[in-house]
């Protein structure tokens, strides 16, 4: 009898393991040592006598990298091992979602998943939270607010970010560690927006509306193809969201781009020492993020087979994406007249503080051109983030 055809108790299982032929062998002496004789760079064992020397910064990726003759190639292997790693020769193949460097890489790759490690910090320890200063009631429920709201940004990044993870050959570790980061960074913002609002005798505001976004596109969507994924979560199962090209030009450029320009905003906005810290911290998370989606929106505009196609399909996506994200984003009432009164210093300000808003809109719209542009995809003149805000 075998452990598939019964229910299997814990004696049943260290009976199992004890008649393995493997154990019969090594209980009489024989060792198996296929990996320990195996020669290097022959299939089962990968590669010997690399001698990585640490940097400036300690041992990066970038020195192991280069001392093993390891970088990355154009295409990872159907198999789980590590890049420069064999393979037990039972082990057989193992098909991965994503497997081509062009659909995943940015020349900065490496860097930033270094730049993530190093600069972690702490939204309990790292903020001077003591410090926190009293409001005028107002401003306090306005912050409040647009920390409610950001809270509810962040965790749309890690919801649709993280069940990519297992879809990345393993070839490309690079892209795993750097997304893994960017969930842990996502996770500390949702952390620290959620903690402020709670520390100055405030709380948690109105959670925005998400249907009225997915309304608008839902239809064009589905003319254009897109059909919603399936992970069960109703921040992730949307349509823009059906490729890794598409999750990334849709989160890292088109939504991260303006959250960034946003923090910026913030950190002008913050009252007090405490809150401008915040939005300082932050930002410089946020801007690894966009500089990954941007030199990986490049990479794949030039690398791509097929990079012609590959550009007006991003332009398909990014008509829809940003009429989504206009409406999650600038249109929401309670996001605009949250910003509007910490602009203004007030309510009795707001109507000042529209126009800043207005300002920092126009600034906002620009930066993401710029940006786009630069990475290859030139979204003037058929960008569908509006040129005024209309109030
Ligand atoms: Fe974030
Ligand atoms: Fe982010």
């Amino acid at each position: 009898m075998t452990t598939t055809d019964r229910v299997i108790t814990p004696a049943d299982f260290a009976e199992d393991l004890a008649k393995r032929p493997y154990f019969e062998k090594l209980r009489k002496g024989d060792l198996d040592l296929r990996w320990f004789e195996a020669e290097p760079g022959g299939g089962v064992w990968g590669t010997w006598g690399s001698k990585a020397e640490p940097s400036r910064r300690g041992l990066t990726l970038m020195d192991v990298d280069s001392a093993s003759g390891l970088a990355a190639g154009l295409v990872g292997p159907p198999v789980t091992a590590p890049r420069g790693a064999g393979l037990d020769p039972d082990a057989g193949m193992t098909p991965w979602e994503i497997n081509d460097k062009w659909e995943l890489w940015a020349d900065n790759l490496t860097n930033l998943y270094e730049e993530a490690c190093s600069r972690q910090w702490n939204a309990t320890a790292d903020i001077d939270w003591r410090h926190l200063e009293a409001l005028p009631p107002d401003m306090e429920r306005a912050l409040c607010q647009f920390c409610t709201f950001l809270t509810m940004a962040e965790y749309l990044a890690t919801d649709v970010l993280a069940p990519w993870l297992p879809k990345f050959n393993t070839y490309f570790h690079e892209i795993k560690l750097f997304i893994a980061s960017q969930a842990m960074d996502e996770a500390r913002h949702t952390e620290v927006f959620r903690k402020r609002a709670l520390a100055n005798g405030g709380g948690l505001g109105m959670a925005i509306a998400l249907g009225g976004a997915l309304k608008l596109i839902n239809a064009p969507a589905a003319a254009a193809g897109r059909t919603a994924g399936s992970t069960g979560s109703p921040l992730a199962d949307n349509p823009l969201f059906s490729t890794w090209r598409d999750v990334s030009y849709c989160i890292h450029v088109v939504f991260e781009g303006a959250v960034l320009s946003i923090f910026r905003f913030g950190e002008f906005l913050g009252k007090t020492d405490v809150d401008k810290s915040i939005f300082r911290m932050v930002m410089q998370d946020e801007a690894r993020h966009v500089a990954y989606g941007a030199m990986h929106l490049k990479y794949l505009l030039e690398g791509a087979p097929d990079p012609d196609a590959q550009r007006e399909d991003l332009h398909r996506l990014a008509d829809l994406a940003e009429m989504f994200f206009t409406d999650l984003f600038f249109m929401q009432p309670a996001t605009v007249e949250s910003l509007a009164i910490l602009a203004g210093d007030g309510i009795g300000g707001v109507g000042a503080g529209l126009e800043v808003y207005k300002d920092v809109y126009r600034k906002l719209r620009e930066e993401y051109l710029s940006r786009t542009a630069r990475a290859g995809l030139d979204r003037r003149g058929r960008c569908f983030f509006p040129e005024e805000l209309p109030f």
